[in-house]
């Protein structure tokens, strides 16, 4: 039996907290939990203090996030004892981007676009994780279409470890629920119109109806609305 499927075993049955607590006792200082302060983040931030074992918790800031998203970093920091890692873009790579394609590359061509998210948070993202055995993700089917078999665990080629979403099978009003009933600090933009949230020159709010992240890089076809952190053909076993 191969590992994946062993541990697809061990989780089965379990809630959001009973997998982080699984992957805690199963991987220890080597699970790490990558947040950009969404509400799913939110959550699983909140549940990932509550167990008690004091997890890595990780950020890849991008220097373009919202000030909002710096304000909930700064809540968030405050209300919980965690040990936050902060990744941010290699210097020089960001000077060079800069420099040769100018501040607002991204909405020039998707090539561009990618280039940026490599240089603010594919390749810090590779930092995060090395050495890692696994890491654990807000990630929800509901969320897109690119996100539909999202599973509990899951292989990340990409990266050579597991990666765990513990709300894979959450809705949206279990996130909400959740926060409000536990006073979880959140985005104030989630109130104005923002269900997903990244980079302010790439997100905008959506109109009621919309898909959640249809105010990511909408400008790009549904389809290629990743920036590659969730783009590495995960497998189940
Ligand atoms: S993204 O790939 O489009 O940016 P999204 O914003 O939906 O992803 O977030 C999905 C999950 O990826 C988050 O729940 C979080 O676990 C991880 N993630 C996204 N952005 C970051 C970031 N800047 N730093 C750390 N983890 C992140
Ligand atoms: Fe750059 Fe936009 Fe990607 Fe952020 S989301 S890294 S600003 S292209």
């Amino acid at each position: 039996m191969n590992l994946c499927k062993e541990f697809h075993n061990e989780i089965k049955g379990l809630n959001a907290e009973g997998i982080l607590k699984w992957a805690l006792t199963r991987f220890g200082e080597r699970v790490v939990l990558g947040t950009s302060f969404g509400a799913e983040d939110q959550v699983l931030t909140d549940l990932w203090a509550r167990t008690g074992a004091q997890g890595h918790i990780f950020t890849l800031d991008t220097g373009r996030f919202f000030q909002e998203t710096y304000d909930v970093m700064d809540a968030t920091m405050k209300r919980y004892e965690l040990r936050m890692e902060v990744y941010t873009p290699g210097a020089g790579d960001l000077a060079r981007l800069v420099e040769s394609n100018g501040p607002n590359l991204f909405y020039e061509s998707m090539e561009k676009r990618k280039a940026c998210c490599a240089v603010r948070k594919t390749i810090p993202l590779r930092r995060a994780l090395s050495g890692r055995d696994a890491w654990v993700t807000g990630l929800r089917r509901e969320q897109s279409i690119t996100r539909t078999q999202t599973q509990a665990i899951e292989w990340d080629e990409l990266h050579g470890i597991y990666k765990i979403s513990p709300l894979h099978d959450w809705t949206e009003e279990q996130v909400w629920t959740y926060i409000r009933t536990r006073n979880v600090p959140y985005n104030a933009l989630h109130d104005k119109g923002f269900p997903s949230i990244g980079c302010a020159p790439c997100t905008r709010a959506v109109a009621s109806g919309e898909d959640a992240r249809a105010g990511r890089w909408w400008w790009e076809q549904p389809e290629h609305r990743e920036c590659g952190l969730h783009s590495g053909r995960p497998r189940q076993s």
